[in-house]
């Protein structure tokens, strides 16, 4: 088995680096268009056999170094007690939105075993699909991100639903906090059991947030769930987007890697954070519309900075754009392979 992207994670400065690319699996690849053209995302979500096979996809048309499970942040509130939507062009509907404490009220914990058994049956069928090749990352949203998705009722530009609760009524806030938190440790813990080799916690809005709010009312969820999950001894990424401001902090989740978004270089995390730290990241994935020689040069900046951290996996700064061709996806794959050999 491919041991690279595994080895970074726990400090190992590997060559050539490892690379994997958030979103790997999706609409850029013909492939998977095939697949979503006889199901519908949710359902696609909720079908091993088919989640497993998209998962699959981009490890052997790519070449990358790790695979991550095939599902969406958004999966385990359904189970929650609110209703889940994706509409072509909108993006997500939860509904009725979490506003009050009757909405509150309505939500529960859930039993993953029963609740996502197909999340936790997609795994155990990648495990064995993939035994030879690359290592299994599974993941979740941070309990903020996912609790902007339930207060606002899908996507937002403004938060504004968000914000004010936390203003407005920090107890509720807190409670709603709580109830997630505690989903989101039990859907983990049942996804390491399952079999998922590294987990990544996704906080893609908790940037929106000042230091010291985010310092208050969202760290704490995420170092909670990690402290938590400790003795399972997977390695954990935590991957805020746009957290240039909060990167002190972060290092304090208790996350062995970072997750960088493109704006943040490696070299001044490094500056910040220091030269023990392990990173992933970080091209801009509009870097993928350059032309070859020019997207050469990037990577070989990104590869460049990354050498000064303890270990650096690459990726991109957010997810690939389903604009990117798949030939451009994968000749990154073999840039970064080939110019940190
Ligand atoms: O990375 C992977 O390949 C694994 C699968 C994965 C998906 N979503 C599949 C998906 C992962 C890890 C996610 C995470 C996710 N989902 C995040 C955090 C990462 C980030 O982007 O910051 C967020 C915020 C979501 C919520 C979400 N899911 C939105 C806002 C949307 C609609 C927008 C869009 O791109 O269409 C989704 C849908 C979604 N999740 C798709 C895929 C492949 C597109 C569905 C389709 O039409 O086929």
């Amino acid at each position: 088995m491919n041991e690279a992207f595994l080895r970074a994670c726990n400090g190992e400065a590997v060559r050539p680096v490892p690379v994997w690319l958030m979103r790997q699996a999706g609409r850029y690849l013909p492939a998977y268009q095939e697949v979503r053209k006889k199901t519908d995302f949710l359902t696609l979500c909720k079908t091993p056999e088919l989640a497993a096979e998209v998962t699959i996809q981009p490890v052997d048309i790519l070449g990358v170094d790790a695979a991550i499970l095939f599902s969406d942040i958004l999966i385990p509130l359904e189970c929650m007690g609110i209703g889940l939507d994706f509409h072509e062009g909108r993006g997500p509907v939860l509904d009725p939105a979490i506003r009050t404490e009757q909405d509150l009220e309505r939500l529960h914990p859930i039993d993953p075993d029963a609740d996502v058994s197909f999340v936790l049956e997609t795994i155990r069928i990648l495990r064995k699909e993939l035994g030879g090749k690359v290592p299994l990352i599974g993941f979740s949203g941070a309990p903020f991100t996912l609790a902007t998705y339930m207060i606002e009722g899908g996507s937002s530009r403004s938060f504004v639903n968000t914000k004010r609760m936390l203003f407005e009524s920090p107890s509720l806030f807190s409670r709603l906090m709580d109830l997630i938190t505690e989903v989101v440790f039990s859907y983990l813990k049942a996804q390491i059991k399952a079999g998922a080799q590294a987990i990544q916690v996704f906080d893609t809005w908790a940037g929106i947030l000042t230091k010291e709010d985010y310092n208050r009312c969202a760290l704490p969820y995420v170092t909670s769930i990690l402290k938590g999950l400790e003795g399972l001894e997977v390695p954990f990424i935590y991957f805020v987007y746009d957290g240039g401001h909060i990167l002190e902090i972060i290092r304090d989740s208790g996350a062995g890697v970072i997750g960088l978004d493109w704006r943040t270089d490696i070299e001044t995390a490094i500056s910040r954070l220091g030269t023990d730290v392990i990173v992933q990241g970080n091209l801009d994935p509009c870097a993928l519309f350059l032309p070859e020689h020019e997207l050469r040069a990037r990577v070989d900046s990104v590869l460049r900075q990354g050498r000064g951290a303890k270990a650096h996996i690459f990726n991109l700064g957010h997810g690939i754009l389903p604009e990117i061709s798949p030939g451009k996806a994968r000749l990154l794959v073999e840039l970064v392979h080939e110019l940190s050999a």
